[in-house]
This record gives structure tokens, sequence and C-alpha cells, in this order.
């Protein structure tokens, strides 16, 4: 998954695109490249290898003033890292120019077809193929872009998001797109295209959504529509509702601690949306209480992070609703040919409503004819777009990879459903109900209260071990599901090798890894359970390892903790909001602390666009 940008307008186009690539290196950091004209056929294309930092220096002597461009920032899929293989890519006579976004599925084919028509390909890349394959339909059915682009489209197999230049209009750039994202900005200086809403929110906040299938001009005032017959259609120019400053860091070294520090915050947003006069209110989604009151099965799927929501949904959905929930790993489901219960609901959460595998498998709910939730965080992302009802966090843009402020606001969503589920259902009285709302709307500033009084003692804890090579988590039930989240933060932005684990299920064989100052980590909130996780700890403690625990304040850990850090008291689904946070700030300062790039983490993208 890369990122793409383009603009078109009264501006320098260099510099909108290179501020516009720099919000987008987290889809992609390994090469970049520009492509820049100004009312000429002649089209100047810089490349370079890494990140966008060496672009900016190969260019920054350049006299580059054109006002129409194209840019891209790459996660190498098809070809290795180099400047070749970077795009924009040309055709073989320079006559279209491309930047793509996604993987053409049938490459090697249309590389057979057009070598038969003395094509070469100097790259490695399917997009060089694409590319080509636009200009071969071009020069052969001389019907203009439209019609080259739609016949490409119609021969490709895979997704794509592309921003093409034609030598022949100078003052127009074209895009299409199949599964892979792209907005298109307008304001009074031009028009904007962008993988994603950072890239152009600095200038406009006026967007158009195509959609799958579709094509665009831009021309330096305007946007015009097309369908797959070539024929024109309307869209409707939205607003977006997220502010500037949520895209840059406003003073904090990264932007992973910026957004862990503005959880509390955007967890409260969610809450505003969801509770109305002590209700819990899911008018948004549409769902009805005759719909609710029929679901008999919930099936969550997700990837990630979001993954890890879905098990902490489930212990606190079954427990409240008495529903039952199987939670499925995207990729796995979308292949699995699952049984689906027809009075089910699949439920797909996703921070950037773009994931490849949640996509599919959302289809594939909807191809069964089950009724589809996703809870998604970019407003007319595609998972949004084609589900049945949509549930809104409000994290606004989340630009760190590892996902930190958008898990916090997906949690949030999945209470406030178990919770009116239950009600629906009967499964829960009046008073147990206010009970557990007003209790959610203390989350914000318990989550605040750690923030203020954690924060400097994690920095220490983990300077002290970032240099070690292995760490386990460890709990029960719901601190089980939360252990999960803290193994991967901790994995995705330090690289060190991390498992988790339920405590219980320690003894039936990984015990045999903890040896002295292994690090293990224990989450210890459910009092139903407490005991039997400090016992587990014990087990631990006892063959050598250093034990650090995160448990609610009052609690005696003294017999089995090296290290405790102490959270507010709650009810018991709740405690994953809280937990979390110290879990999330380890990670970040073991990464930190090892000097690592902790926003842009190696091999990992921010939403995983291609399978
Ligand atoms: C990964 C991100 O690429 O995708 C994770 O690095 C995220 O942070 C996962 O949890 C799923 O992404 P999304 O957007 O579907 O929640």
């Amino acid at each position: 998954m890369c990122g793409i940008v383009g603009y078109n307008g009264k501006e320098k186009a260099v510099d909108i695109l290179l501020d516009g690539l720099s919000k987008l290196e987290y889809r992609g950091y390994d090469s970049a490249g520009v492509a820049i004209r100004d009312n000429k056929k002649e089209i100047e294309i810089y490349k370079s290898k890494g990140k966008l930092l060496n672009l900016k220096d190969k260019i920054k002597d350049k006299k580059l003033n054109g006002t129409c461009g194209i840019g891209h920032t790459r996660w190498a899929t098809h070809g290795e890292p180099n400047e070749t293989n970077a795009h924009p890519h040309t055709s073989n006579d320079g006559n279209v120019t491309l930047v793509h976004n996604g993987i053409i599925e049938n490459y090697q084919e249309l590389t057979q077809k057009l070598k038969r028509h003395d094509y070469k390909l100097y790259s490695e890349t399917d997009t060089e193929v694409l590319t080509n394959l636009i200009d071969y339909y071009y020069k052969k059915y001389k019907m203009g872009p439209i019609d080259a682009i739609n016949r490409t489209m119609v021969r490709v197999r895979g997704s794509y998001a592309i921003a093409v230049m034609f030598r022949e209009y100078p003052n127009e750039i074209w895009v299409a797109r199949k599964d892979s994202p792209m907005i298109i900005g307008l304001d009074k200086n031009g028009t904007y295209l962008a993988s994603d809403v950072p890239a152009i929110l600095k200038y406009t906040k006026n967007v158009y959504y195509i959609d799958n299938m579709e094509l665009a001009c831009l021309k330096k005032d305007s946007v015009s529509f097309y369908d797959l017959n070539g024929d024109e259609i309307n869209k409707e120019l939205k607003e977006i509702k997220w502010d500037v400053s949520s895209a840059e860091k406003e003073g904090y070294e990264h932007f992973m601690i910026k957004e862990i520090n503005e959880e509390d915050e955007v967890v409260k947003k969610t809450l505003n949306s969801l509770i109305k006069d002590n209700q819990i209110d899911l008018s948004q989604t549409g769902l009805t209480i005759e719909e609710i009151k029929k679901f008999k099965q919930i099936y969550i799927v997700a990837c990630g992070s979001a993954y890890h929501v879905g098990i902490c949904a489930q212990y606190i959905l079954e427990d409240l609703t008495r529903i039952p929930v199987r939670v499925e790993i995207a990729s796995e489901f979308r292949y699995r040919k699952p049984i689906l219960d027809k009075n089910g609901l699949v439920i797909i959460i996703s921070q950037s409503g773009e994931t490849a595998d949640s996509l599919a498998a959302l289809r594939e709910a909807k191809d069964q004819g089950i009724k589809t939730l996703s809870i998604v965080n970019v407003v007319g992302s595609s998972i949004a777009r084609e589900s049945d009802h949509v549930l809104y966090t409000l994290a606004g843009p989340e630009i760190a990879v590892a996902t930190t402020k958008a898990f916090s606001t997906q949690l949030i969503a999945c209470y406030s459903l178990a919770i009116e589920f239950a009600k629906v259902k009967n499964k829960i009285n009046k008073k147990e109900y206010k009970e557990l709302i007003d209790e959610l709307q203390l989350i914000p500033d318990k989550i605040k209260t750690i923030l203020d009084n954690v924060t400097e003692e994690i920095q220490r804890f983990s300077s002290k071990f970032s240099h070690i090579k292995d760490a386990f988590y460890i709990g029960r039930g719901l601190d089980y599901a939360i252990s999960l989240e803290g193994s991967l933060k901790l994995k995705e932005v330090s690289y060190i090798h991390t498992e988790a684990y339920a405590a219980g299920e320690l003894k039936h064989g990984t015990i045999s890894l903890i040896e002295d100052n292994t690090l293990v980590i224990g989450i210890a909130t459910q009092e139903e359970i407490f005991e039997k996780t400090i016992s587990n700890l014990v087990e631990v403690k006892s063959r050598g390892a250093y034990v650090l625990v995160v448990t609610p304040e009052g609690k005696d850990v003294k017999k089995v903790a090296n290290a405790t850090f102490y959270i507010p008291e709650t009810n018991k689904y709740f405690y994953p909001s809280l937990t979390v946070i110290p879990l999330q700030l380890i990670g970040y300062y073991m990464a930190v602390s090892k000097g690592l790039d902790v926003d842009k983490p190696r091999n990992l993208a921010k939403s995983v666009t291609v399978e």
C-alpha cells in the first residue's frame, strides 16, 4: 500500500506534492517520486530510493515551477525498493506517466500481451505494465484518455488507485480506482487527489468520493467524473469534519505519543456521539430494535489491533447479551467459506476502512446475505460505504502506523453496542443499564489520570528494559484479550519479540522459555479470576522472571511484582480502556529509547489495501 497525491491549479505543484507525500509516508516509505509539468507536453520526473527526505534532497535545487503534478511514496510489492521500480512510471515513449497504489494480479499475462506489441519493460513492477497498457489502448483506438483508461480497467484484475498524465493533455490529471482508496479535493487554488485525507486537509475540506470502477478528470478549477461506459456522472462535494492540526505533530516528537495523549479527548468525543440523555443512542447506525432482537449470533471480523478489539468485545458482548460471539481474522475468514447463521450480524472493525482483507470479509458476509455493521474511523471509506450499517469512531486522523487512539475509540463503540443490545434483549435491568453508562462516562477522566500519573514511570521503566530480546504478556479473560494488544504494540514499534498468553495456558508448554530476568507483564484487573492470575505470576516469578503488573489501585500484588503500574478502578468490562494506555506507552518508550522511527516502523504500513 502506497500513497499517491496530485495537484492541478495555480500554485507550484512540487510543494503541495511533497507536503502531501509527507502526510502519507505512513502508507509506505521505501522510495518516492514526483512528475511535474506546466501547460506543456514535457513532464519532469524525479525518483529516489528510501525515505521522502532523499527525494526532497534530490530536487531541492531544481527549478520546478510546474503547476500540475502527481507524486508517490511506495511500499514495495512487485520489485525491490530502488529508483527504477519507484513511481512515477512512464510508457515506452513517455506518452503516459502514472502513479499507482494497489496490485495488478494479472500483470504477467498482460506483460506477454505488451511484449507481443513490442513494448519493453525496464522495471519489475506491475505498475509499469499498467502504464503501457493504457498507452496501448490509447494508441490502438485513438479515443482519448477516458476510453483508454476504461478499456484498461476492464482488462486488468486487482486493486488500484491511479493518477495519470497524458502528454497530449498538458492541463489535466486523470484518475481511476478499484478497491484502493482515493479522495479528490477542490478549492479556489485548484484540484487535489490523495490516498487519504491528511494529505490535502491543509488545502481543502471539500472533497469528492470517487467510487469503484469510476474515473475522473482533474482540471485547474473543476473535476468531472465518468463511469465505465464513458458517460459523465454527477458527484456531490462533501465537507470533511477533521481540522488541519489533527494531521500535524503539534510539538510532540512523534505522532504516536501525540495520539496517545489525545485518547481521553477522542474517547469523550466518541462517547458523546453515542450517549444522549444518559441513554445509548445507536441511531447513526440505522439498526432497529427489531433487527437487534433477531440477532442470534455475532461474528466480529478484523485485522491487527482491530482484531484485538474484537477479542475484548467477545467477552463483553457474550457476558452482557448472552448472544454467542465468534471473532475471526479477516484474511482467514474470507477464504474459509464460513458457515454463517442467517440471523447473525457480522461486525467489521477497521480504523482505515480500507484494509483489503476486512473489505473482502465484508463482501463475503454480504454475499451470504448476512447483515453487516462496520465500526470505522474514516468517513467515506470503502468498508463504510459498502456496509449495511456503520458506527463511526471519532478518533480523527491517525497518522502513526501503530494504532492507539483509534483502538480506544473502537473499544467504546463495542461497549456501547453490548450495553444497548443487552437492554434490547432484556438481559440487564434499568439500574444495571444506568450504572454501566454512568461508569462509561468516567472513562475519559480515568485515561487522563493514567496519562498524567504513570507516563514518567513508564519512561524510566522502558529505558531500563529496552535492551531485552523477549517479553511475555499474560492475563485471564479480558486481561488476556488486552495483553494480545500490549504484545503487538511492543513488537510493532520496538522490534522486540513478544508473546501474549492466557495466563492459565503458560504452564502447558511456554513456561519452559522463562528464565532469569525474563520480562513478564501481567495484567490483573478481573476480580473473579484475580487470585488465579496472581498464582500464574507466582509460577513465572519462581522461575526467575522479572514481573511487571498492571492492576487497579488498592490491589496488593507486592508478593509477586518487581514493578507495578496502578490504574484507576472501573467496571470489569471497561478495564481494557485503562490497561491499554500503559501498554501503549511501554511500546512507545521502548522504541524511543532504542532510537527507532516510532511512527513508521520497518516493514509496516498504516492500512494494508492489498492482499
Ligand atoms: C495494520 C496497522 O496495517 O492494519 C495496524 O499497522 C492495524 O495498526 C491493522 O490494526 C488493521 O487496520 P485497520 O485500518 O483495518 O484497523
